[in-house]
Formats: C-alpha cells, structure tokens, sequence
C-alpha cells in the first residue's frame, strides 16, 4: 500500500493513514473484502513505530470500515458501502484544525514582530536595506506630478504605466506579454486567493506542492477548497507522484477532479527547490494531457543568486496564469503583485477585482512604476542579492561547525531559506525552515550556534 505521510501537516502520522485508506477505499483502490498489511508490515514500509499503525487501524474499525479476526488480519468491511455514502470529514477541513493553524500562524506572527527575538521564521526581506532614498524620491516626484490623482482611486485592473513597466520588465524572462493581460493585486496572495475563486467552487480539489507556503492551504481552506498534496524532489515534481496524487483526489466522485495546481518552479518556499528545464517542459506537458489549469507563483523568481537559465513556465505556455510579487524583492509594504491572464478569466479576475477592493493603493502604484522606469529595481536586485548569497553563505558555514551529526541540508541558488533536515536517517525526517536573509553574518553564525547547543542537549537528554 502507497501511503505518502507528510511529518509536517498537523494532522497525526495515524489519521494520515486513515485518511489514505479512506481515500483508496474511495478510489476503488481497495475493496470489500480487501487484506491489509499486518502492523508490523506497514509500520516497517512507512518507518513508523508500529504503535502508528495499530492507533489508524484502531480507527479504521471505530468508523467501521474494517474488520479484524484473530489470526486472519485486517480486511476491509462490508460496511465500506456507508462510508461511500456518509465519507469521513477531511481532516485537514475540520474547524478544530483551521483554529490550530490559525492560532500558530498569529503566534508566529507575534514572534516574528517581538524585536528581543532573532526570528529565523520570518520570511520577509530585511528593512535596512530597502531602498529608501530611491523611492522617496519617486513617491514626491509622483506627488509633484500628479497631486491628488495619487490619492484617488486607480483603474481596478491597475495603473497603466505600472502595467507597461512589468510588462516590458517580464522581458526578462523571456516573458512575453501585453501590459493588457496584467491585473495588479494587493500582494500574490491576493491574486492567489482571487485566481483560486475564478477557477473553483467549493468543495473543489486543487493541487499544491508538499511541503508548500503555509498560506496556500490557508487560502484553501478560506474557499472551502480541499487541497491535495504531491511531492518535489530537488528537481521539481516527478510524474508519478503527480499522477498518484491525481488518482487521491479524482475518483472521489463527481467534482472531484482537481480545478488546477499551484506551483512555484522558481526556489520554492519552503524547501527553495528549483525546478530544472527537463522537469519544466514534462510537467506542463502533463498538465495539458490531463486539462489542469496551471497557477504559477513566481514569488521568488527575481530572488537569484546565479545567474537563472530555466524560463518561467508562463514563457513556455500562454495558458499558464502567472503571479508576481514585489514582496520579496523590493518591499512588502507595497503591497504590488499581479496576475498575467487571458480571455474571459482575465475580465472575471477584473470584475473580482472591483468587487472586493475596488483597486489597489494608487500612490504604491505610481510610485513603482516611476522606480521601475528608471531602471532602480534591477540595480537594486544586484545590490541585494549579493548580499543574501553571503549570509546564505555564513548560514550554511555555521550549520556546518555547530549542528550534530545525522541533520542535513543543501544550498539554494535563490530564494530565502534553507531547509534543515533534522535527523536524516528516516523518510520524512523532522525539518526546519530557517530564513537567512534578515541578519548579518555574524548573528546569523550567532543563531545557529545556540541552535546547534540546543540540539546538542537535547540528543544528549535522549542518549
Ligand atoms: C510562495 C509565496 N507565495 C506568496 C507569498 C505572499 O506574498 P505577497 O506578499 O506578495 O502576498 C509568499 C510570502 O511569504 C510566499 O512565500
């Protein structure tokens, strides 16, 4: 039996398991009558302790779907028929979840802001090196220029001469495209959560990368979509864990075929995983046999620290519906991002657009367009950019000296964060996402030095 557990959801490693038998049984992966593994065979397959598979087995009877006799195993019951008809909640939709994860995430947040705390969590760039002068200047001499008219509402699609600038800085990379096709949004996440409404309904299926953005799943959940998780290796996504985590979500019955899939081929957060040009074309290829929409986000994509050789998937098809942010690679406070779209997707996103905020700040707007057209984005890039390659640099030198043998890690080209396999002996091993671009060398080595003594102590309270 192929049960991919994920350590990193907060849904335990044994409802994980029910949820994956449930979701066969669903398939018609498995039916009445059906053996299942012995404990001890599933718990060696999925290296977890055996305990794991007899608490989901536990369960699987509870909910009555199956049946053990004394020396003959597990095998699945002929109450399976009900539970076709009356499916289990998903975990991952129950409120009790959503509160945890919403409670951890403004915990977190807390954390993040407490200015005693050296937060490797915080993904954000780092304050002192915005590009402060620059953009003052293009703010005042916007004000200058257009008085209130940068205080008034601008179109909802965004202000033009802001949508000329990313279309003509989209050259890039080898995107192509008409300044037409840009919506401006409040941030990606806006244009996600907005993209994710024009395409689904509730109760739909989408596709999401495993690990992924904390607030994909979030956003999920805020539409009432259920999001089904396939895995990366460092290459990008394999076909065949995208067409397992098809069948997962397809055979549940009508409207169950997943809406679209949302990836990040560009250092994806969290892992910083970038897909190579062989990964790109086979995956977009998969994706138009099986008529899933793609969703790109590109938020890390400008965030590079060597030169990037692989076009964006949106250059390499017209179709695919591209997100892109200023966020993490200017300011956040903008609150710039976009949608590249076309035909009547394009008008809905619009017409959504209007609905729910009207349009985006008028001021940030024309402010960042005056700093792209003078050419001040792609220098400060350079500028940047340097700078994060050595502090990623020193993150990995102090992982190197201070952390205990067993943990691992690798270097990405691009991005925010390094992703720090705990103890890598196992499958899923426990991992951390640790941000590097925030501090300066030495608090960086400082940090982690006191991680790497934490870790020490704790082995050594296990020894
Ligand atoms: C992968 C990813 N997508 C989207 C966002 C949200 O970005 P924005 O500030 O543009 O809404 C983030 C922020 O951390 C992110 O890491």
């Amino acid at each position: 039996m192929l049960i991919p557990l994920n350590p990193l959801l907060s849904t335990p490693l044994y409802l994980q398991i029910v949820e994956h038998v449930c979701l066969l049984v669903r398939g018609g992966q498995l039916n009445v009558g059906d053996r299942l593994p012995s404990t001890r065979a599933l718990a060696d397959q999925l290296s977890v302790h055996r305990s794991t598979v007899i608490n989901a087995y536990d369960e699987l009877r509870t909910r009555g779907l199956i049946d053990s006799a004394q020396g003959s195993g597990s095998y699945i019951s002929a109450n399976l028929r009900e539970l076709t008809r009356n499916p289990a909640p998903q975990r991952e939709q129950s409120p009790i979840d959503d509160q945890n994860i919403e409670r951890l995430t403004s915990e977190l947040w807390q954390a993040n802001h407490d200015k005693s705390i050296i937060s490797l969590a915080l993904g954000t760039p780092p304050e002192d090196l915005f590009p402060m002068q620059g953009i003052e200047r293009c703010r005042n001499l916007v004000i200058r220029r257009d008085g209130g008219h940068a205080y008034g509402y601008e179109m909802p699609q965004g202000y033009l001469p802001l949508r000329v600038e990313i279309a003509r800085d989209l050259a890039r990379h080898g995107i192509l495209c008409d300044a037409d096709e840009i919506i401006i949004t409040s941030g990606i996440q806006e244009a996600l959560t907005l993209t994710s409404r024009a395409l689904a309904s509730p109760n739909d299926v989408a596709l999401v990368q495993q690990p992924h953005f904390f607030s994909d799943l979030a956003n999920f959940r805020h539409l009432c979509l259920r999001g089904v998780g396939f895995g990366l290796n460092e290459h990008g996504p394999n076909t065949l864990d995208l067409e397992y985590a098809l069948t997962l979500c397809c055979k549940g019955g009508s409207g169950s075929y997943p809406r679209f899939i949302v990836v990040s081929p560009d250092y994806q957060n969290p892992i910083g995983v970038c897909w190579n040009a062989q990964n790109r074309l086979v995956f977009l290829r998969w994706a138009a046999d099986h008529e899933i929409r793609i969703i790109e986000d590109a938020t890390y994509r400008d965030v590079a620290y060597e030169p990037q050789p692989n076009l964006p998937l949106r250059a390499l098809d017209a179709e695919v519906l591209y997100l892109g942010s200023y966020s993490k690679s200017l300011m956040p406070g903008l609150r710039i991002g976009y949608v590249l779209a076309r035909g009547s997707l394009r008008e809905q996103l619009i017409s959504m657009k209007r609905i729910t905020t009207t349009s985006s700040k008028s001021l940030g707007q024309r402010t960042l367009a005056t700093f792209l057209a003078a050419s001040a984005y792609t220098e400060h890039l350079e500028r940047v950019n340097a700078i994060y390659a050595l502090r990623r640099n020193a993150l990995h030198e102090a992982l190197e000296r201070y952390l205990p043998a067993g943990c691992s890690w690798w270097l990405p080209n691009g991005g925010y964060y390094v992703w720090l396999n705990l103890l890598d002996n196992q499958p899923h091993p426990p991992a951390l996402r640790l941000c590097f671009v925030r501090y300066p060398e030495d608090v960086l080595t400082y940090a982690v030095r006191i991680l790497g003594q934490i870790m020490n102590s704790l082995l050594l309270l296990r020894a």
